[in-house]
């Protein structure tokens, strides 16, 4: 077999890029280790910038989307019994939207059938060959047979956990990482949000998020240790635990119900550099890992594929590599702002376990400042909702 671009990984980040490769007329092979089935029912981001609402808008995978869609003007922040509302589009000019990230899936997943893209689901043993030569190759198994596919380029968009960024020599890599001291454990629930934007709650319990996915389906999270097991937290426990993290006007009027996941994700920033070796291409999550405090893992992952296949079109088109010379570098100096961010979103709204008393009066002080000041709710405002692209 051969193409143009081997893609390693069917998330949102290779189906993305595949996507736009198909439009602007180039050959893509995607490669994705999880059945069609796993992937139409993970669950996991729900946040989008406008940014990567208007990419799904321009690969004609935005219609469900335009419909089903959330328009958040705001988000709250609550601290000491008080909760603070930021006004993201009277400070930034944007909103953000709630869509969760297994219906964009399904809609690739969709988009993808009816163009009929070469996708290989439960691909077995996918290998990365070659990247330094002017013809690398993926080799994968599938049904007991082996099979090898001859690329003029790889990208490599198969997550944190995927094989395309150790495929690099580690000499080349230089790794950047933070390891928090605790997870996520998130629910789904067929209940009515809440409220109808999201919160952000620092309590002395513990973080908490109040998220949704529709007008009658809600997504919490709850800070617990790295080491938490989901199956110790029984939907009754979870709804408890909730409750005496919010404020109490909100917590009066949570509707539970029964969970339909549950599960925990440890908290982790990450970056690789470069993004780029030889013939390969990083993007998203096997690039990098933000904590989801601030909601950018999923948009990031836009991001880099925007540029990638921005690229790829330029080398197709023009024979130019220029682009594709500039894509580490490009992309980067998007995702430290993002990891900055995120960071720091962390940091403001959860209880570390080791903080002093000292840092415990700083970061109340800092929630204090940033929901009183302009200058502060606008640094917010203009990184939650997403900086610009040039
Ligand atoms: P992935 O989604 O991980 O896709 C990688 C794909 O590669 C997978 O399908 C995997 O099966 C496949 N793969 C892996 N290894 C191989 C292999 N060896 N061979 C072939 N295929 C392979 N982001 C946001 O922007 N907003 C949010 O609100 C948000 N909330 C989040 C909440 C939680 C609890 C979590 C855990 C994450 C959240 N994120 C959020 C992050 C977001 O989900 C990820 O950043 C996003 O999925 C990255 O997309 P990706 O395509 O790069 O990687
Ligand atoms: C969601 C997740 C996040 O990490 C976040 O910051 C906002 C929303 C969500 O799952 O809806």
């Amino acid at each position: 077999m051969r193409t143009q671009v081997g893609i390693v990984g069917g998330g949102p980040a290779g189906l993305l890029l595949a996507r736009l490769l198909g439009l602007a007329g180039i050959d893509a092979i995607v490669l994705e280790r999880r059945t069609p089935e796993y992937l139409r029912a993970r669950i996991r981001a729900g946040l989008l910038e406008q940014g990567t609402v208007d990419l799904l808008n321009d690969i004609g995978v935005g219609a469900r989307l335009d419909r089903e869609r959330l328009i958040h003007d705001g988000v709250e922040l609550a601290f000491d019994g008080q909760r603070r509302r930021i006004d993201l589009k009277a400070l930034s000019g944007k909103s953000v939207t709630i869509y969760g990230q297994a219906e964009i899936q399904n809609d690739l997943m969709d988009a993808h059938e009816a163009a009929g893209t070469p996708i290989v689901y439960a691909a077995e043993d996918v290998s990365l060959h070659g990247l330094t030569g002017e013809q690398p190759h993926l080799r994968y198994r599938k049904g007991g047979k082996s099979h090898d596919i001859a690329c003029d380029f790889i990208a490599g968009c198969d997550g944190f956990h995927g094989v395309s960024r150790q495929a690099i020599p580690p000499d080349v890599l230089r790794i950047y990482e933070k390891v928090y001291p605790f997870g996520w454990l998130g629910i789904l629930s067929e209940t009515p949000p809440v409220n109808h934007e999201l919160i952000y709650n620092n309590h002395e319990r513990g973080f908490a998020l109040c998220t949704m996915r529709s007008l009658t389906r809600s997504r919490y999270y709850l800070q617990v240790s790295a080491e938490e097991d989901a199956a110790h937290w029984s939907d009754d426990r979870f709804w408890t635990e909730l409750k005496g993290r919010l404020p109490p006007d909100v917590a009066a009027r949570l509707v539970t119900g029964p969970s339909i996941e549950k599960s925990v994700a440890p908290l982790r920033s990450f970056v690789a550099e470069p993004m780029r070796h030889g013939r390969l291409f990083l993007a998203g999550d096997a690039a990098h890992i933000v904590p989801p405090t601030g909601a950018k893992g999923l948009n990031l992952a836009a991001a880099d594929v925007r540029f990638l296949a921005e690229a790829l079109v330029a080398h197709y088109k023009t024979g130019s590599a220029q682009l594709l010379d500039g894509y580490s570098t490009k992309c980067l100096a998007r995702v430290w702002k993002a990891q900055r961010f995120s960071w720091w979103m962390t940091s403001l709204t959860h209880r570390f376990p080791d903080a002093s008393p000292f840092e415990r009066r700083a970061q109340g002080a800092e929630l204090a400042y940033i929901t009183s000041s302009r200058a502060g709710q606008t640094t917010l405002a203009e990184n939650y909702v997403g900086l610009p692209f040039a």
